[in-house]
């Protein structure tokens, strides 16, 4: 299974967070969760050391957390602080303690070799915190399927009108060619589909004369975020990429969190530079995306029940595929080197 540790990965949005044990699995690490009075998050191994109880089945005092066994304590950096029964603590007593990073009400936790962490590999965007872009935040979506599959499927646009008809999809995009971008990180797949009737969707929010020109632009950042642009501007002959905050423009955004590997948490939020600041608009745009996504959920789902089936057999490549390939490449290249320095 190919988990890239040395990676920032989504513990939650920041108002998940509250002065209580909260339990969460990422790389099928059982953690447990709190933010303490200073207003920082801390993530700990749910585990005593002591019997291996879970921690989170403990509870919080002032900061740090009494084991619900033996009343043990640790502070939010893993450090045991007393022992009841004994007046010296052992100085094995600890638990391990993961960096967090809060950035745009997104807290983040570092899974990987603390001598690696950087607060500023954590994903950013320069459209998150700008007053002219509205970033609102979606559901988290579990899904039951390898955090690879849920991944491609963010990156891979072929799927969208048979999978979306009703929402993201049209007949006009099936036989546009897909564009692919493997060399770099983010790797991207792009279309443009040219001087078309604007889906309903952007029809409704944008005063278009007439036909439009419609982009998709699908970027995935190693390890597991997927951003995805799209919009539609006014037909004009020759459109190229940096006219695309002529139009409408929405990015819907995925922080993937692989919870073991059959498991994939998707914190999807979206970005738009229309209607900034309408709260009614943003819940079209929640509606649209929860529709879509819960098709997506169906048929990922159905995938990782297939893979799991004895003697599957390996999937068929096609010329749609570049996107997918390259990147369950790259991740299988990290996920190596990082075994291969342990
Ligand atoms: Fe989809």
């Amino acid at each position: 299974m190919h988990f890239v540790r040395n990676a920032w990965y989504v513990a939650g949005w920041a108002k998940e967070f509250d002065h209580e044990l909260r339990h969460a699995k990422i790389l099928g690490e059982d953690l447990v969760m709190f933010r303490a009075s200073n207003g920082e998050v801390a993530v700990l191994h749910d585990r005593c050391p002591h019997k291996h109880l879970p921690l989170s089945k403990g509870r919080l005092i002032g900061d740090q957390i009494e084991c619900g066994y033996h009343g043990s304590v640790f502070g939010a950096d893993g450090k045991c602080t007393r022992v009841p029964g004994q007046p010296r603590v052992p100085p094995s007593a600890c638990v391990r303690a993961f960096p967090v990073h809060e950035r745009h009400d997104i807290v983040w936790v570092w899974m990987g070799d603390p001598e690696k962490v950087d607060p500023d590999d954590v994903f950013d965007l320069d459209q998150l915190g700008d007053p002219e872009w509205d970033a609102h935040q979606g559901d988290a979506l579990y899904i039951e399927s390898n955090y690879l599959n849920v991944a491609e499927n963010l990156i891979d646009p072929a799927h969208v009108t048979f999978v979306h008809p009703t929402t993201l999809g049209s007949d006009a995009h099936s036989e546009v060619p897909v564009r692919c971008d493997a060399s770099a990180d983010p790797i991207y797949t792009w279309r443009w589909i040219r001087n078309a009737p604007p889906n309903p969707f952007f029809q409704n929010y944008a005063d278009f004369k007439g036909n439009v020109d419609r982009w998709q632009y699908l970027y995935l950042y190693l390890p597991s975020t997927a951003v995805i642009d799209f919009g539609s501007a006014d037909a004009k002959p020759g459109s190229t990429e940096d006219r695309r905050d002529e139009g409408i423009r929405l990015f819907a955004v995925h922080l993937l969190t692989p919870v073991s590997e059959r498991e994939t948490i998707d914190r999807w939020m979206h970005i738009r530079n229309t209607h900034v600041g309408d709260e009614a608009v943003a819940r079209v745009v929640d509606e649209m995306f929860r529709t879509a996504f819960a098709e997506d959920k169906i048929v990922l789902e159905a995938i990782q029940l297939e893979e799991e089936k004895p003697g599957a057999e390996p999937t068929l490549q096609l010329a749609i595929d570049q996107g997918s390939i390259a990147y369950r490449a790259r991740i299988k290249e990290l996920a190596e080197a990082e075994l291969a320095r342990h």
